[in-house]
């Protein structure tokens, strides 16, 4: 299967690895998922059409359960039929191939009807999640120059409205509830418009490398970046919930994250879809006892979750266990922060089940490291899944560019993947140079400082930059500081991630103020809400100290390390505690 290669970068690794080491059978991958031409195909088609065309539309694809404690189902026939009058609907409006298509809103059956529908006409879905406020919402579509927006009316209302005059190319949002009022220009219901739309099956014919999902991560610096995976992706989706969760067909599976993440679309819609199982979508937010209780009576077989949430389930703990059984619940997996040896023993505990961890970032798309069945060591990340090689690197100086492999365990380096597998990111949209810095040769350079033990299984060390994880959230420093740089009485900003127990990290601003301003409790009430307003709660900073002064590079960066380790009273001069 010709898998594109990433980039054309002069660099190349000082230590090539083999070409060839790892024998991704790909191939084989696309022969069981149906695809006649590896060349060609649509995920959305491999994801549901498939399953419909081979006789097994009548399976369960989703099953919502509302806040209420009502629930509905969608089978694949639906989600197959729905999905075509979406399609219909947004080719009536002039959308088209290659034209994204944003979602801001709740898990319900409306999203993934949109995603699936705007796939098949070859348009690119780029998730946002629900909790952003204006300014995410704002940079992300503009990047992209996205041209539909699908919502709700109180999202819109609040989130978008103020920020519409600043996003040209948005031509259509359609407001999957009642908008109530009179509606603006431009703006479409979504039920009107599937029910004038045409019911017949669309497959606009895309190429295997077209572009399919665009999912924003963060940096250190500048603007969010928009990576950019293409049809094929599913490959690995499959693959990946085949051997790293244990998707079995037939299976009843949760996966707990949003899909405005990448984790709620790739584990969320398409992986699940792709092996044919049964996913709950629980519409409501996390609450410890409802989702035990959801475990247990929706009779769940496989669990893939996150480090907060387990870490506020163990929070909860005494209530939890009492008088509940899980029978059915066969594994677990989680993804996105360190999952400690405790916490995978408290899943044998409580569920008669370890946790299982994994590894990947948005830039990967799919699991890339994990602890598979039968193969766990608890506190490890695990060890590459099949058709995955990884590495543990160092960055040489000279030439630029390079990197080292390190070959003996246990020692500290970044970890690097060779390129080739098929959910690689194809882009940063827009950000050639941000792209190319990311690769030294044939391998991929994923910023996370890493070790690898004698028996091949990876253990996360930390990262190699300033981004902050919190509750699973990839947080960009800049995007904080840029926004609390945006006040009046605001000088300068620095912003760092501080441990935190329930949520991995916090976000933590440093500012400065600008001359004749005062620091004081209400000033610093007004910086938190205005935070809060522009970023959204999951991005606005927690906490807000005021500094005369904060400490910079020659250059004249801010220095975040510094700023954290006087936070956490660790010596100045030593960087590598700070990891
Ligand atoms: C970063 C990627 C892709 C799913 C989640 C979020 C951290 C991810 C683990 C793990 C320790 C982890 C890394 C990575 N991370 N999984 N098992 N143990 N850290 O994707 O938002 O792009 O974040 O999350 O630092 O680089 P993302």
């Amino acid at each position: 299967m010709p898998v594109h290669h990433p980039c054309d970068t002069p660099a190349s690794a000082s230590s090539s690895p083999q070409p060839g080491a790892v024998s991704p059978d790909w191939a084989a991958i696309a022969h069981e998922l149906e695809i006649a031409d590896e060349r060609a195909f649509n995920m959305a088609w491999v994801a549901v059409d498939r399953h419909v065309a081979a006789g097994r539309g009548a399976r369960i694809a989703f099953r919502f359960l509302a806040e209420d404690g009502s629930h509905h189902e969608v089978s694949y026939r639906q989600l197959a039929e729905l999905s075509d009058r979406f399609a219909n609907a947004l080719t009536a409006l002039g959308v088209g191939k290659g034209d994204s298509v944003f979602l801001l809103c709740g898990r319900r059956c409306e999203l993934y009807v949109t995603v699936l529908g705007a796939l098949k006409i070859g348009a690119v879905v780029s998730p946002l999640f629900p909790v952003f406020g204006p300014e995410p919402i704002r940079n992300r579509v503009a990047q992209a120059g996205g041209k539909v927006l699908v919502t709700t009316a109180s999202a819109y209302r609040r989130k978008v409205a103020p920020i519409r005059a600043e996003l040209p190319t948005l031509r259509h949002v359609l407001v999957i509830d009642d908008l109530g009022g009179a509606p603006l220009p431009e703006m479409h219901d979504w039920n009107t418009l599937m029910a004038a739309a045409s019911a017949a099956p669309v497959l606009v014919p895309t190429a295997a490398d077209d572009p399919a999902l665009l999912h924003f991560t963060s940096g250190t610096t500048g603007t969010p970046k928009g990576a950019l995976h293409v049809h094929q992706a599913i490959l690995m989706h499959y693959a990946t919930a085949r051997r790293a969760l244990d998707l079995q067909p037939g299976d009843i599976f949760w996966c707990t994250a949003d899909p405005g993440w990448v984790t709620g679309m790739s584990y969320g819609i398409l992986a699940p879809l792709a092996v044919g199982v049964t996913s709950i979508v629980d519409e409501a937010e996390f609450d410890a006892l409802r989702w035990v209780a959801t475990l247990a009576a929706e009779r769940i077989n496989v669990w893939y979750t996150a480090p907060t949430a387990v870490r506020m389930l163990m929070k909860a703990r005494p209530a939890l266990v009492a008088g509940r059984s899980f029978p059915a619940l066969r594994f677990i997996a989680s993804v996105g922060e360190p999952l400690n040896a405790e916490a995978v023993r408290w899943g044998m505990a409580t569920f008669g089940r370890p946790i299982h961890d994994t590894w990947w970032q948005t830039e990967t798309g799919g699991i890339m490291i994990a602890n598979a069945a039968g193969e766990l060591k608890p506190g490890a990340m695990g060890r590459p899944v099949p058709g995955v090689a990884a590495h543990v690197v160092r960055r040489a100086g000279e030439p630029k560019g390079t990197v080292e492999i390190i070959e003996a365990p246990d020692t500290v380096g970044e970890l690097a993947l060779e390129t080739g597998w098929p959910s690689m990111f194809r882009a940063y949209l827009g950000q050639p140079e941000r792209y190319r810095a990311c690769f030294a040769g044939p391998l991929y350079l994923s910023g996370d400082l890493v070790r690898r033990d004698a028996d091949g299984f990876f253990w996360f060390v930390g990262r190699s930059d300033d981004v902050i994880k919190s509750a699973g959230h990839l947080i960009g420093p800049f995007e904080v500081e840029r926004v609390l740089m945006a006040h009046p009485a605001v000088a300068e900003a620095g912003v760092i991630g501080k441990p935190d127990p329930l949520a991995g990290e916090s976000i933590k601003a440093f500012v400065t103020l600008k001359r004749d301003v005062e620091a004081s409790e209400a000033l610093r009430a007004e910086l938190l809400a205005h935070a809060r307003r522009s970023l959204g709660p999951a991005v606005a900073p927690r906490e807000i100290a005021f500094a005369e002064a904060l400490p910079h590079t020659r250059s004249g960066k801010i220095m975040r390390r510094l700023l954290k380790a006087r936070e956490l009273g660790l010596p100045e001069g030593d960087s590598s505690t700070l990891e």
